[in-house]
């Protein structure tokens, strides 16, 4: 009995002083960027993670490691968005094999596309799929609108369906946005794809701002213009008011200056290194540039 007292004595003086300590100051986790998919609500990481050439390493078994390791860098690092198409090689293949390996499909957004010219759309999807190793896709896109006629209207059916949950259609390096204007004004399209960069700002005149009138989630794919923008910029050094956004490297204020503008929803950068992976990752964190530094932005990079 004794002890059992003494017991609930000490017992009780350790609840007490649990009350009374100060609380241990914790480092608050930082908060990663995320926008609106508009059609949803569903919110979406600034910063997602292409595959185009980066994951087409078909059966070599470090190089599809090496893909799995970024994959894992990207998702531990608060990203979601991967996105991928039939044209793309291996890469379906080589996500598919990453994402059984890090086990982390549930923490993903699979964007991929469907790219023929046949009206198999049905059974492409199907295939890329399966190579994801997926029960059902996030988002597909009729890839640079190759024949819309026909996979659109399948894409909605299987939408309606509950057989993926966003239809999307995409284009790159200015090709074509007559045509996705056009698109974007008649259909009930989700997402919209397009090129846009402090170099490549088309987009700006009327895509952007249709997107943001009718509600269309867009991704920015080409952010470096395949690489050799941010070999460009390294040949000089970063403006010391990169640190103004917390950025440290151009790709990062590359990406920020994408991710600023208000109708765009995410940029997907592909790489096959980690230590990129992080930098991109990066970008989904901390200050985004105003109207004035993304004017310094593109004086910035126009004199590279
Ligand atoms: N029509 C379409 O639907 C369409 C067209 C084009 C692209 N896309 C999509 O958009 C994605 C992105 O476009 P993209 O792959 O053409 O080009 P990108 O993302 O503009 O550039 C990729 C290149 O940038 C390099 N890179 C990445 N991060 C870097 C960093 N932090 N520092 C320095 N270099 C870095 C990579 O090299 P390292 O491997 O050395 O990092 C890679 O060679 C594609 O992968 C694809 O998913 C879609």
């Amino acid at each position: 009995m004794w002890n059992r007292r003494r017991a609930l004595r000490t017992l009780a003086a350790a609840a007490t002083y649990a009350v009374l300590r100060p609380p241990v100051a914790r480092a608050q986790p930082r908060a990663i960027l995320t926008r609106p998919i508009p059609s949803t609500g569903e919110a979406l990481p600034v910063v997602g993670l292409g595959s185009w050439i980066t994951f087409n390493v078909g059966d070599d078994p470090v190089a599809r490691d090496a893909c799995a390791d970024v994959m894992r860098n990207f998702v531990e690092a608060g990203g979601r968005m991967i996105d991928s198409s039939p044209m793309y090689g291996s890469s379906q293949e080589v996500i598919g094999y990453g994402l059984r390996k890090t086990g982390l499909a549930a923490r993903v957004f699979s964007a991929d596309k469907v790219w023929t010219s046949s009206a198999r759309g049905r059974e492409q999807i199907d295939q890329s799929r399966r190579n994801w190793q997926v029960s059902r896709f996030d988002l597909v896109q009729v890839h640079n609108l190759l024949n819309w006629q026909e996979h659109l209207p399948t894409l909605f059916a299987m939408k309606a369906a509950g057989q993926l949950r966003y239809v999307g259609i995409t284009t790159s390096e200015g090709r074509r946005h007559r045509d996705v204007e056009q698109l974007m004004r008649t259909h009930p399209i989700d997402f919209v794809q397009v090129t846009y960069n402090p170099v490549d700002r088309e987009a700006e005149e009327r895509i952007l701002p249709l997107a943001r009138e009718r509600g269309i989630a867009v991704i920015v794919n080409r952010p470096f213009r395949e690489g050799a923008l941010v070999r460009a910029l390294a040949r000089q050094p970063l403006p010391p008011w990169a640190a103004e956004v917390d950025c440290t490297s151009w790709a990062e204020l590359v990406l920020k200056f994408i991710v600023s503008h208000p109708a765009v929803t995410c940029a997907i950068p592909a790489t096959t290194r980690v230590a990129h992976v992080r930098e991109n990752m990066n970008a989904a964190y901390g200050r985004l540039p105003d109207a004035s530094l993304r004017q310094r932005i593109i004086g910035a990079v126009e004199r590279a």
